[in-house]
């Protein structure tokens, strides 16, 4: 019998630490919602202590998630251990993830304490930790820089009051597979207590390296990887979920474990993470980008044709590109669009909610034969943002034409009070963020702008991804329509109600009161 892999998907905690990527408690428990469908382990929902909105998100993902662990993030400290208990206390399965650097840097730098003081720290936490649940995870910040007998000496110190699961993190991604695999090796051989904790990997991807560090943790006794949808996570991002299981899956030959993960779900979730966050996929990316199983020459096609063993390692149906395309249109019924939605693992707060998505179904559906799964998530994220958004787009008309100005006039509800305004620009898009600017005068500054078809066809509807900077804040906004004047629009005043409605969060990994 092989071992089991762990997969802990911190989509929710680090994924949400990219510029730009935060979402609302609601967002958070869809996405919790879909990992559980897809037998997700553990899902770190946040870090409790960084703000009322992280520790209600938390909160509700540890109400509502039964079948996967829940997890919270903690530093070190009494404050932060409480709080994540505390929103954690009727989950199922809790977990405390708590963490201190073990650095030089770090400790010297950031935490200006010595090795003693932060050993002390790290094992004052994890007993307080224990009060709580039997459920505890250690990580030692930078482990990939740090000295590997002052590591020891803390894993084993943490493990001995308590600590099930050692986290090994790349925070800054600096090692190399090899090496992160020895590191691995090392650690389970020389601390002593080292059987009685499954150890765990975290790994960043700033040299683009975080899967196969993972992977290389994996194949050295390494049984949980922490990993995110699509590789969301700060900076360069996180090791892909998608990627370390689908390794870990096709090469049996190599690794002696397996995942218990319904993999015909990963498109479902890549796809909601995507149109959540507004970080589209990029088409090249590994088992979800729109070209992963996409055989353009002549030569494979004729192969795959004949074997598609010949070109393709993966079957797409296993990682669900085609089993979940089942196909709504304008005469589908409340009843198929409902149950496509809890197929989907989408379950609206309420009927309003419902209703509000299926009358946006059906406007999509007059102008769209075929609804797809891309379709209802970007239906159902767009009804949930703008039902509570301050700002909203009422009418848009644009008038483009050759040798002359592209023209828009537009209309916004502002706080419920309507007024139109038009303005000319460059193109039908610069005209329109033009024209919503003069009524807004936000500010700000545009640093990214994006359109993908979510489907195919000329007639599938563009997503727009807009970025957007004001004082050092980033926020992504996004919008989908049959037509991209108006998808531009509406991401652009998503955007600027992130901005005009601003989180405050702390950071888990500044410095400041640790
Ligand atoms: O990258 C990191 O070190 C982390 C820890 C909090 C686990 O995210
Ligand atoms: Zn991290």
């Amino acid at each position: 019998m092989t071992d089991k892999l762990i997969i802990f998907d911190t989509t929710l905690r680090d994924g949400e630490q990219s510029p730009g990527a935060s979402m609302t408690r609601d967002e958070k428990i869809r996405i919790a919602k879909a990992l559980e469908k897809m037998r997700v382990d553990v899902i770190e929902g946040g870090f409790p202590i960084a703000s009322r909105g992280d520790f209600e998100a938390v909160k509700s993902i540890a109400n509502v998630i039964k079948d996967s662990r829940v997890c919270g993030l903690a530093r070190a400290l009494d404050k932060d251990i409480e709080r994540a208990a505390e929103a954690l206390k009727d989950a199922v399965s809790p977990r405390i993830h708590t963490f201190i650097a073990t650095s030089p840097v770090h400790m010297e730098k950031k935490l200006h304490k010595s090795p003693d003081e932060v050993l002390e720290q790290a094992v004052r936490a994890v007993k307080l930790a224990r009060n709580y649940t039997d459920d505890v995870e250690f990580s030692p910040e930078d482990a990939g820089r740090s000295d590997l007998d002052f590591l020891c000496r803390v894993i084993e110190a943490v493990i001995d009051v308590g600590a099930s699961t050692i986290n090994v993190p790349d925070t800054v991604g600096y090692t190399l597979p090899e090496q992160f695999g020895h590191l691995i090796a090392q650690l389970r051989e020389r601390v002593p207590n080292s059987d009685k904790a499954i150890f765990s990997v975290h790994c960043h991807n700033d040299l683009g390296l975080a899967v196969a560090n993972s992977l290389s943790a994996v194949a050295n006794g390494a049984r949980q990887v922490e990993c995110t949808i699509n590789g969301l996570g700060e900076r360069a991002g996180n090791a892909a979920l998608e990627e370390v299981v689908m390794a870990v899956r096709t090469r049996q030959d190599i690794f002696a474990c397996q995942t218990n993960l319904d993999t015909t779900q990963i498109m479902n979730c890549s796809r909601l993470v995507s149109s959540i966050t507004g970080f589209a996929v990029q088409p090249n990316k590994a088992i979800v980008g729109a070209n992963a199983f996409a055989h353009e020459a002549g030569i494979h096609q004729d192969g795959v044709l004949k074997d598609r063993e010949t070109y393709e390692i993966m079957r797409p149906e296993d990682v669900g590109w085609k089993a979940n395309r089942m196909v709504l249109g304008k005469h589908s019924g409340r009843n198929a669009f409902r149950q496509r939605l809890q197929d989907l693992a989408i379950e609206l707060n309420s009927e309003e909610e419902l209703n509000a998505a299926f009358a946006r179904f059906k406007e999509l559906a007059d102008k769209k034969h075929e609804i797809y799964d891309e379709d209802l998530q970007a239906i159902v994220s767009e009804t949930l943002i703008t039902e509570r958004e301050r700002v909203k787009l009422v009418t848009l008309k644009v008038c483009s034409e050759t040798g002359e100005k592209p023209h828009a006039s537009v209309t916004l509800s502002i706080d419920n009070v309507e007024n139109t305004v038009s303005a000319s620009g460059s193109g039908p898009v610069d005209a329109t963020f033009k024209a919503i600017e003069a009524l807004l005068n936000s500010n700000t500054k545009l640093l990214v702008y994006s359109v993908n078809n979510i489907t195919d066809g000329t007639d599938a509807q563009g997503e727009v991804g807009v970025r957007l900077e004001k004082d050092g804040k980033i926020v992504n906004g996004q919008g989908a329509d049959t037509d991209i004047v108006i998808a531009s629009a509406k991401a652009y005043i998503s955007a600027l109600n992130k901005i005009l409605m601003p989180l405050k969060r702390k950071h888990p990994q500044a410095a400041r009161e640790v």
